[in-house]
């Protein structure tokens, strides 16, 4: 059948889409914990003739479209979790729960998806193939759904896998594919800062983990600054200082926390290393203990550039010459690696921002929004790739 029906008679399925986003959007919940949303991710596939639904994991869905006939396996994936950050925004749909949000788009993730089953099902007599869904747990935290999935096997016999996040730095309208590494490798450090804890206004008389711990966060720049190439992306962030419980006492022990992002497995190697180096070395200087906690986090997003190129044709031939943005690598972590590792996969960004319309805040913010139209076109973009993978067509 032919794309411009395909996706011509999945318009009309916008506004119960919308409608769908906006009461996932009401029931946040947090990783591992998505035992509502999965429910209602069921209710609407199971509603959904031709598509075989069952449960890899206690929150992870997989919903099965066999068309009978012999083609590729396409598999589209959405996160369905939402984020420990309380609310702001003014609106009749904000979240119901204190201090949980849908603040990073993927409730816009599970509706548009759950909108592309339904288009695909209805046409099935004219597909070829067979496309999995898979409604994902815990993108937000490591170890991530995504593993877990695999692990259950939903990517055996997978042939390309595609994957969409609604994009708030990116106008609405605009979609970005970005050929070979697209999204960092997320690492986390813990360092603890062992001292000698006493009175604040004798300092001689302790190792003071709190001044040296600044040191250590002072010296954690250089990495990026002065021992990594300029030209290789690295960022090393400290964001937790926990020590000291009054104004008067110096505390024995000072313990840092942070992130390392990379895309180079080298360099993802090596960062650890000059982190160790530093912490030890800032610490001996003067006369205090330190020691390091690396954690894993996913691998790097890294687009298969012949499919990369592939669909970017699809989008300029299906939704217009001037839909296709150039994007640059984000720094920021997605376990849509892990699919990645098992088929050829490309992982797209949906613009949905609107400057005019103050949709502006960034993702994981409690103001984050997103223009639902981005909602449509994220839809119109996986239904036409797909299509074109069933077919086969270049
Ligand atoms: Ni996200």
């Amino acid at each position: 059948m032919s794309l411009d029906l395909l996706i011509a008679e999945a318009a009309p399925l916008f506004p119960q889409v919308v409608e769908w986003r906006r009461a996932l959007h009401q029931h946040p919940e947090v990783a591992f914990e998505e035992h509502e949303t999965a429910r209602f991710v069921r209710e609407r596939l199971a509603a959904i003739d031709g598509i075989a639904v069952s449960h890899p994991t206690p929150t992870g869905t997989l919903g099965v479209l066999r068309t009978g006939r012999p083609g590729p396996v396409v598999a589209l994936r959405a996160d369905i979790d939402a984020l420990p950050v309380h609310e702001e925004n003014d609106l009749p749909y904000r979240s119901r729960r204190d201090g949980v949000m849908h603040a990073c788009g993927h409730d816009g993730h599970t509706a548009l998806l759950l909108g592309v089953a339904t288009a695909l099902a209805r046409h099935r007599a004219a597909l070829t193939g067979e496309v999995r869904f898979l409604f994902q747990h815990a993108e937000e935290q490591a170890p991530g759904g995504a593993e877990e999935l695999v692990a259950a096997g939903v990517m055996d016999g997978v042939d390309a896998v595609l994957g969409v996040h609604l994009w708030a730095s990116l106008p609405v309208g605009r979609i970005a594919l970005i050929p070979g590494p697209a999204m960092a490798a997320p690492d986390t450090f813990e360092i603890t800062i062992e001292g000698q804890g006493g009175h604040a206004a004798i300092p001689q008389d302790t190792v003071d983990p709190v001044a040296i711990g600044a040191l250590v966060v002072t010296g954690l720049q250089h990495i990026a600054s002065r021992m990594v190439d300029p030209l290789e992306p690295v960022v090393v962030s400290v964001t937790q200082f926990h020590a000291g419980t009054a104004s008067n006492v110096i505390p024995n022990q000072a313990v840092l926390g942070g992130t390392v992002r990379t895309f180079d497995p080298a360099l993802r190697e090596r960062v650890p290393v000059l982190i160790d180096r530093l912490v030890t070395g800032t610490c001996a200087a003067h006369g205090a203990r330190g020691t390091v906690r690396h954690q894993r986090g996913y691998r790097p997003v890294v687009n298969d550039p012949a499919l990369t190129a592939r669909l970017a044709a699809v989008v300029r031939a299906a939704l217009g010459e001037g839909v296709l943005a150039e994007l640059r690598p984000s720094m920021g972590g997605e376990d849509f690696s892990a699919y990645q590792q098992r088929a050829p996969g490309v992982f797209a960004f949906v613009g949905a921002g609107n400057e005019a319309a103050g949709i502006r805040h960034p993702h994981h913010h409690p103001r984050f929004q997103v223009d639902e139209a981005a909602l449509g076109q994220g839809m119109a973009y996986l239904l036409a790739a797909t299509h074109a993978l069933l077919e086969g067509r270049p």
